[in-house]
């Protein structure tokens, strides 16, 4: 079976898109395909016509069933969308799942189990991710054998596509996985020169590690959605149509032949030489990481920061190597990613359990935040609060169970 995630954490870059319209090319080919929406804003029902009010059951309730070993059946859920394609929608319940997941076990693997279960069923699962990085992107990931990013081909999406691989090498670094990553050029407007262009240097930077199909810009495309409709239902002659079976013959025909673990490199490396080159690509100035500011006035310097290591100190996606709480010198640095949260805090021992009292800052527009706190040695207890949810800091695994059921977060300062 092939598990292929469709992830970009820019909005409006054509994942639902791609997502629906290459599941249905897919089945057209004659692939048992499952088509999985994992964004809380359910537009693949709204894309292929499944009432959203009569969903009562969506991927939530499975992932959530699986989190409690008590699994429910896929295909419980599941909607016929024509003779291979069956949906598992989602619904807006997503949005809490990574609140509620604080702290479970394994929370990372749910879909995996999910799609493990129904293995022999299909013969390619597509997942249609959320535009943000979290517990559900992650999900998709783990249980992905292939990743496709959609791109725009205008000058903006590169900057985002720079960001996009460093937030996936970040996630992926937290697990041994073997993924095969892809970039598509997606809304692609031969007239126009910008895309051109953009186009040339993407094939040149990328070369096999993008897809040789183009997803045109194409209204049809556009229409066929709003008509809760497949491309190759709604105007099999068009474009659009053109190009998804053309994606879709690629996809296939670039089926692992062989054992997948000896054709792939690693997620991590792959990432990472994309990354690296998108930033060449983009000669353009990251985002610095400030310094890691202190509520004392004496702030300590994070060893990101040193000058003997100017490359740690480069981009966000380092900060990643800080992520949790860690001590630096006599401080402990708070650094996490919410990107979605308007405030982040941490309550703990230290502080009185007043989360007021130790506010987070935004780390430009990354989803980082970070601060840090002076602390004399000893072992200390605490929780991040994001908007007002008390939660375990998912970064940090050494935790102790709290009077209350849950977990405190532990640190410990020597
Ligand atoms: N190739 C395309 N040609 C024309 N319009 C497109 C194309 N791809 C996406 N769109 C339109 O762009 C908008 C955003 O696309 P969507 O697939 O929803 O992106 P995402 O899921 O990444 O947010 C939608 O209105 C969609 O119909
Ligand atoms: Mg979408």
């Amino acid at each position: 079976m092939r598990t292929i995630a469709i992830v970009n954490q820019k909005g409006g870059c054509g994942k639902t898109t791609v997502a629906i319209n290459l599941a249905s090319a897919l089945a057209e080919a004659d692939r048992k395909t499952l088509l999985v929406d994992m964004d809380p804003q359910s537009h693949c029902a709204v894309g292929l016509a499944v009432p959203e009010e009569q969903i009562e059951q969506s991927i939530y309730d499975i992932l959530i069933s699986y989190s409690r070993n008590e699994p429910l059946k896929l295909s419980e859920i599941l909607w016929e969308i024509s003779e291979n394609l069956e949906l598992a929608p989602a619904s807006i319940d997503l949005s809490a799942f990574e609140q509620q997941m604080a702290g479970v076990p394994e929370r990372e693997c749910c879909l995996q189990k999910v799609l493990d279960s129904v293995g022999n069923e299909y013969d390619s699962v597509i997942i249609d991710c959320p535009p943000a990085v979290g517990l559900l992107t992650f999900n998709a990931l783990r249980a992905a054998t292939d990743v496709i990013v959609p791109v725009e081909t205008g000058y903006f999406s590169l900057h985002g596509l720079s960001k996009q691989l460093e937030t996936l090498s970040i996630l992926c670094r937290r697990c041994d996985q073997h993924v095969n990553v892809r970039v598509l050029a997606s809304m692609y407007d031969i007239r126009t020169k910008m895309a051109r262009e953009i186009l040339g240097e993407l094939r040149s930077h990328f070369d096999d590690k993008m897809f040789k199909t183009t997803v045109n810009f194409n209204t049809k495309l556009k229409e066929a959605t709003s008509f809760g409709q497949p491309i190759c239902e709604y105007d099999p002659a068009s474009r659009g149509h053109a190009d998804f079976k053309s994606l879709a013959r690629e996809v296939v025909s670039t089926q692992a032949k062989e054992p997948r673990r000896q054709i792939v490199e690693s997620l991590t490396d792959q990432l990472e030489a994309i990354t690296a080159t998108a930033d060449e690509l983009l000669e353009q100035a990251k985002p610095r990481i400030q310094e890691i500011p202190t509520s004392k006035p004496e702030p300590a310097r994070s060893e990101a920061l040193k000058p003997e290591k100017p490359d740690l100190a480069r981009t966000d996606a380092k900060l990643s190597d800080y992520y949790g709480a860690n001590q630096v010198n006599d401080a402990i640095a708070f650094v996490t990613l919410y990107p979605r949260a308007k405030a982040v805090q941490v309550a703990g021992d230290f502080n009185n359990w007043q989360p007021s009292k130790t506010p987070l800052e935004k780390v430009g527009e990354s989803g980082v935040w970070q601060t840090s706190v002076k602390l004399t040695p000893g072992r200390y207890r605490y929780r991040l609060v994001v908007d007002g949810q008390w939660q375990q800091d998912p970064y940090n695994e050494t935790t102790e169970l709290n009077p209350f059921g849950g977990h405190n977060s532990v640190v410990e300062v020597k």
